[in-house]
């Protein structure tokens, strides 16, 4: 018989497909060998203790784990993997694209349309921000952090970086663009209140494809409304999948909802990593590429 394995939510097709050809999917978790997590199901002690002392393995498909309990792993001997590396480009790739869309008012410009509103062309209508010349702030110089790094660099801005430490001030201070890349944890948990945003400049814009929570979004509100920051693009929310009512109604705020890896091959190489985990643990002895616990 092969292990065993439980699936959270849906996969791509390759993944499915890569997962049969291994695994016994089941649609129960208990008494499973393992889990393929996806970042909506929370992996806590009751989740593990529901599956049984069996379970060996949990591939989350994403490579942050704050859905995960990663103490609750280690005490009941439970591998914890995720799928990093597969999708710095994509994410990085997101986050320019909502950082342009911002600054060049992309989105409230297709809105504005949308609206069937009377325009003419004139010099001076819908102003914008050149990247090129501005300094990129990047949150959390990670793989992913870096990585947007160097394509704001490759279009003409000048990369800066800091962690949850003390040069974030600085950045802060200093940044025309202000990306967080950082995992959420008890550290990084609304780092970005209301002290951080007054921290910035007037004119600076705030991009998020990292998660929600790492901003305080009530404090977030506020400084766009009373133009303490002058903008923000977000991918990722504090109370996902909801989403403020009053960043809907402002112009200087670009949406999109969590889609910062959602490109076809990056979903399946991120899944695909994951089988792979599981196949490590469950049927080839070996450890995982990505081990977090
Ligand atoms: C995914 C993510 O959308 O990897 C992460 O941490 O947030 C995203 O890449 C998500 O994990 C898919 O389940």
């Amino acid at each position: 018989m092969p292990p065993t394995v439980h699936v959270t939510g849906e996969v791509p097709a390759r993944v499915h497909d890569a997962l049969e050809e291994s695994f016994a999917l089941v649609d129960r978790v208990e008494d499973v060998d393992g889990i393929l997590s996806l970042l909506t199901t929370r992996v806590d002690g009751e989740l593990l203790d529901r599956a049984g002392p069996q379970l060996r393995v949990v591939a989350n498909y994403g490579v942050g784990v704050d859905n995960v309990d990663l103490d609750a792993a280690r005490a009941r001997g439970v591998v914890i993997a995720n799928t990093p590396d597969v999708l710095t480009d994509a994410v990085a790739e997101l986050t320019i694209a909502l950082t342009l869309a911002l600054l060049r008012r992309v989105a409230e410009g297709d809105r504005f349309l949308r609206r069937r509103a009377r325009w003419e062309f004139s010099i001076e209508f819908m102003l914008g921000e050149t990247l090129r010349g501005k300094t990129f702030g990047v949150v959390g110089p990670g793989r992913i952090g870096r990585a947007a790094g160097a394509l704001a660099e490759g279009l003409g801005a000048r990369p800066v970086f800091a962690g949850r430490g003390d040069d974030l001030a600085a950045l802060l201070a200093t940044a025309d663009v202000v990306s967080l890349h950082l995992p959420l944890a008890p550290g990084t948990r609304r780092l970005i209140d209301a002290d951080a945003l007054r921290l910035m400049k007037r004119s600076a814009v705030l991009v998020n494809t990292a998660r929600g929570q790492i901003v305080d979004e009530t404090a977030l509100v506020a400084a766009l409304r009373e133009s303490v920051i002058a903008g923000a693009a977000l991918d990722v929310f504090e109370h996902e999948p909801e989403v403020r009512e009053e960043l809907l109604g402002l112009e200087n705020v670009v949406l999109t909802p969590h889609i910062a890896s959602a490109t076809r091959e990056t979903r399946e190489a991120m899944g695909l990593l994951a089988v792979d985990a599981l196949r490590a643990v469950l049927l080839e002895g070996r450890t995982p590429q990505n081990v977090v616990a």
